[in-house]
């Protein structure tokens, strides 16, 4: 197959009045990742990125904006009038361009984010062999309401005769089983010579790409259907519930995909895990957890309960006890984190570390077997291996203007309640005593105090009773 023969048109302009919304409907995101962004994907197994004409309308910038880096073409429909029109303006764009028309189209619609890479080649390739104009992606789903449906004058040929859109249904139509997927291969050439006589004599007064079936048929050319391997694959987005039915599909299936290299997912249903997520064999994910973004883990680690890891990087062999909420962070192997602890971004644990109970880090370092393991929050700090930092100690980063760093040598001990006022250095091997202030650098090897000494009244509490009998006495 020469590529070139080849393009993909996807569909991208529309409003998605149905969703309610101010977003623009093919940037409402599936899986962790816009609608677009998936169909993007899909057609650039097919043909280059330069191939792929977005058709775009509805706030154009933004929908440019979100998609730009795949490197797709785009083509303006600056008033949305229709799956037709958006056709028209493909065309018109050529026409101005001078462009060589590719032989074959290809159409998608940015709204029906599940369709494979395999499919869309099945649509190619059976379009090439049926020798036909038109060829047609169809299903048929439990309940067809709402769709375009795919006539045939015979149930077992290939010949399509016509597509009716919903509202436009015979009563005798409405139980038609076979629905329009919205996806297509045009011979490039016959459909651009019937884009023009469309017209808006409709339910929706817009013009219909799928009137094109029905046009060509008369003309005496070939339009066949085929019918997708599975169902979910070609279901549309065109309301909240339908988008989120359309997530849960997809994320069930990335569930299915790391079950299948190894991992234990306990209740995967409960589980939101990313498309690009990666996991390695013999983790075990428990429920009500979300990876999400590029997160990578590595295998034999666990994931407890109600934590939630958005774009960091996971080692092997690391614990993740319950509750903890993970943002751009890295995590060495053998690292044990939690229950609720907080890493936020550019946070980096060292291998054999521990991170414990309600404590938070955010461009911290936290060196090889070192340990906070209750109430710390250390902020803007490079700490080194083996240091361990008592209970409720803090790092003091931020003195209402800039923020400074606070470094910690090898082996240190950090007294509990101690607060670091940075900028700070505290020295290899040094001690600081529990609940002290350190303004200032500890030298390697020291102990620093730095709170006021105790004093201590012996039989004061006896003396003041006595005290206050004696008053009473008189
Ligand atoms: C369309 C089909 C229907 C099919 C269904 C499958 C038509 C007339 N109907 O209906 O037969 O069963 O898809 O999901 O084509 N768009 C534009 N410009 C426009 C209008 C729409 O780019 O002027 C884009 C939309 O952004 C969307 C796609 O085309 O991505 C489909 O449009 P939509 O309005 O959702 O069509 P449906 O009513 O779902
Ligand atoms: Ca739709």
């Amino acid at each position: 197959m020469v590529p070139t023969e080849f393009a993909i048109a996807i569909m991208a302009a529309g409003k998605g009045t149905r969703l309610k919304s101010k977003r623009p409907k093919v940037l409402h995101e599936i899986g962790g990742r816009a609608l677009l962004l998936h169909v993007i994907a899909a057609a650039e197994t097919v043909v280059p990125a330069d191939h792929i004409y977005c058709i775009i309308g509805h706030e154009s910038e933004r929908v440019k904006a979100a998609v730009a880096s795949t490197g797709v073409q785009f083509v303006l429909q600056p008033e949305q009038r229709g799956t037709g029109h958006a056709m028209q303006m493909l065309k018109a764009d050529f026409e101005l361009s001078g462009a060589p028309l590719p032989k074959h189209l290809l159409v998608l619609s940015g709204d029906v984010p599940l369709i494979r890479p395999e499919t869309i080649a099945a649509v190619r390739d059976v379009h090439l062999r049926e020798h036909a104009a038109m060829t047609i992606l169809t299903a048929v789903p439990a309940d067809p309401t709402g769709y375009g449906r795919v006539l045939r004058a015979n149930p077992n040929a290939p010949e399509v005769t016509a597509i009716v859109e919903q509202k436009s249904l015979r009563p005798d139509q409405l139980s038609a089983p076979e629905i329009n997927s919205g996806i297509y291969c045009f011979e490039t050439h016959a459909l651009f010579a019937k884009l023009d006589a469309l017209d808006t004599n409709n339910a929706h007064g817009e013009f219909y790409l799928t009137d094109v079936a029905a046009m060509l048929v008369a003309e005496g050319k070939r339009v066949v259907a085929i019918k997708a391997d599975s169902v979910d694959e070609v279901l549309g987005a065109n309301t909240i519930a339908e988008m989120m039915h359309l997530d849960a599909a997809m994320r069930l299936a990335t569930a299915k995909r790391l079950m299948a290299a190894g991992v234990t997912i306990f209740r995967p249903e409960t589980c939101v895990i990313d498309a690009q997520v990666t996991v390695g064999p013999d983790t075990t994910i428990e429920p009500y957890v979300q990876l999400l973004g590029n997160t990578h883990i590595g295998s034999d680690s666990r994931i407890r309960s109600y934590s939630v890891i958005q774009s960091s990087q996971l080692g092997d062999n690391v614990l993740v006890r319950n509750g903890c909420i993970l943002d751009n962070a890295e995590v060495a192997s053998n690292a044990i984190l939690g229950p609720y602890a907080h890493l936020r971004p550019e946070s980096r644990i060292g291998d054999g570390a521990h991170v414990g109970n309600f404590v938070e880090t955010k461009k911290a370092t936290l060196g090889k077997g070192s340990k906070a393991n209750h109430l710390n929050y250390l902020g803007d700090t490079v700490i080194g291996a083996g240091v361990n930092i008592g209970a409720g100690a803090i790092t003091c980063n931020y003195d209402g203007v800039n923020k400074h760093l606070t470094t910690i040598g090898d082996g240190a001990f950090i007294g509990s309640d101690s607060t670091l006022v940075a900028p700070v250095t505290i020295g290899a091997g040094s001690y600081i005593a529990a609940g002290s202030s350190i303004t200032e650098d500890v030298p390697e090897g020291a102990l620093a105090l730095g709170r006021s000494r105790q004093t201590t009244k012996p039989g004061w509490v006896a003396a003041r009773k006595a005290a206050a009998e004696a008053k009473k006495g008189c």
